[in-house]
């Protein structure tokens, strides 16, 4: 790739390396044409109309340079041009100008070396010309972790283009190719190094929230960030919400961080580990009660265990800390009648299993009907809770892949959605060319959870 400038600072071609990086072969002296002036006429060249379009534009070189030869009050002021020691590629309008300065012009060599280069710059030059067009310079960050997505026909030079990746970002310690196979159960990926340190753990921040987990043993995805922010966006500080394939906290710990009082749940034991580390992290142990089952019994007994064993009220940080800073403290009486209730009734479900969440549906027919009085949570539950159903669908078209969605999503219900149901959908992402991630949110029908 050529800067804008008529200099040639593309890096010089190396395409007989294979796997293996060498930076040392990456050495360019540019000359280029270049006026000597004193100090205070430094300024005046860079202002001037007439050399506007003449001072060189290179990426991370600077315009203007101490005096190669260590004289104090002279500057080097460098233009975009090649010539060796030569005006004749500057307008005759910007020579006229530098005689009428007396500048002094030579040649200056900008020397450049591997540092100089971007990643991209890099892999066109060292990639064979075939590859150069797709080549991998994008990745996604998580923590300290870069990964790429290698294609087959890029895998013979998977450890010089990690390197590049390595040594072309601050933040990266770590790079991995992920591999198209993916845990069935926990839809974690599998991951091979290709340079840098093979450690997995990794710290994450998200949402003002902090993550720490095994990237090698739990599901994370950098691109859901906006889905998370979404949903958590659509929470009152009030609600309760049960996280059904909780992972390791994207959704429960900032809904907690906003007052939500979270039951969040995932099946994989290293998941709900971090789950819990995540919970203290980020201090919303109070908020957020951590569970390990399988989704299909958690929603099955969730109503009723959150009716048991309700949450505290929201309390309005603001208004604790206003109250605690003016006024004492009001008399704690259990019946006080400014005090809300504790909190017992599902809000939200979430259930963020794309591949297979849709099949769990199922589980809510008839939750809350039987004879027994116990389980009558008919008093709680007048306002019925949202579920953001996510699942992906080979339906393009928004119209089929709505149709696709809800027909598998009332079969499982076995319930038809009327023009009278709250039901939207929301595409989340596009994963694959012919594969949509979609969200369907709906209320929770009483035919439902009373069938
Ligand atoms: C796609 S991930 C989503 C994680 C998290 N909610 C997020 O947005 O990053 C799905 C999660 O469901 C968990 N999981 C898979 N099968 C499960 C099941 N039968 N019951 C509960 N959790 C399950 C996986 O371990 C994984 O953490």
């Amino acid at each position: 790739m050529r800067h804008r400038s008529d200099l040639d600072a593309s890096p010089p071609v190396h395409r007989e390396m294979g796997d293996s990086l060498d930076r040392s072969v990456f050495h360019k002296s540019l000359p280029v044409l270049a006026a000597r002036v004193p100090s205070p006429k430094a300024g005046i060249l860079l202002k001037s109309e007439a050399l506007k379009r003449c001072i060189i534009d290179l990426p991370k070189i600077k315009s203007v340079l101490s005096d190669p030869t260590g004289a104090k009050d002279t500057r080097l002021v460098l233009f975009r041009v090649a010539q060796e020691g030569t005006v004749a590629d500057l307008p005759h309008e910007a020579r006229q100008f530098l005689h009428g300065q007396s500048a002094d012009l030579i040649t200056h060599s900008v020397d450049l070396d591997y540092d100089y280069w971007t990643a991209d710059e890099i892999l066109h030059a060292v990639l064979p010309e075939e590859l150069c067009d797709e080549a991998p310079s994008g990745f996604a960050i998580t923590g300290h972790i870069a990964h790429i997505n290698l294609n087959d026909e890029y895998l013979p030079y998977k450890h010089l283009i990690g390197q590049v990746v390595l040594d072309k970002n601050k933040v990266v310690r770590t790079v991995v190719n992920k591999l198209n196979s993916i845990d069935a159960k926990f839809r974690f990926f599998k991951m091979e190094l290709l340079a840098g340190d093979p450690d997995y753990l990794v710290e994450h921040h998200e949402s003002n929230c902090r993550f720490v987990f095994d990237f090698t043993r739990v599901y994370w995805n950098s691109r859901l960030h906006t889905e998370h922010d979404r949903l958590v966006q659509l929470f009152q500080p009030e609600d309760v919400v049960a996280d059904v394939f909780a992972g390791v906290g994207p959704f429960a710990v900032p809904a907690a961080k906003k007052g939500c009082a979270v039951l969040a749940n995932d099946l994989n034991p290293d998941s709900y580990l971090y789950l819990k580390k995540n919970i203290d992290l980020n201090r919303v142990s109070d908020l957020v009660r951590p569970f390990c089952e399988d989704g299909r019994d958690f929603l099955k007994s969730i109503m009723q265990r959150a009716a048991q064993q309700p949450f505290p009220p929201y309390k309005d940080p603001k208004e604790l800390k206003s109250r605690s800073r003016h006024a004492p403290p009001p008399a704690k009486t259990p019946t006080s009648r400014t005090e809300s209730p504790p909190r017992k009734r599902i809000s939200h479900f979430v259930m963020n299993l794309p591949d297979s969440a849709i099949e769990f549906l199922d589980a809510f027919r008839g939750i809350l009907s039987g004879g027994d009085p116990e389980r009558n949570l008919s008093g709680i539950y007048d306002v019925m809770p949202m579920v953001h159903c996510h699942c992906f669908t080979r339906e393009l078209e928004p119209d089929k892949a709505a149709k696709d969605i809800r027909a598998r999503v009332e079969e499982k219900l076995g319930y038809k959605f009327t023009d009278d149901d709250e039901v939207s959908l929301h595409l989340v992402r596009s994963v694959a060319p012919n594969k949509e991630m979609y969200c369907i949110s709906f209320r929770l029908p009483r035919a439902v959870v009373y069938a």
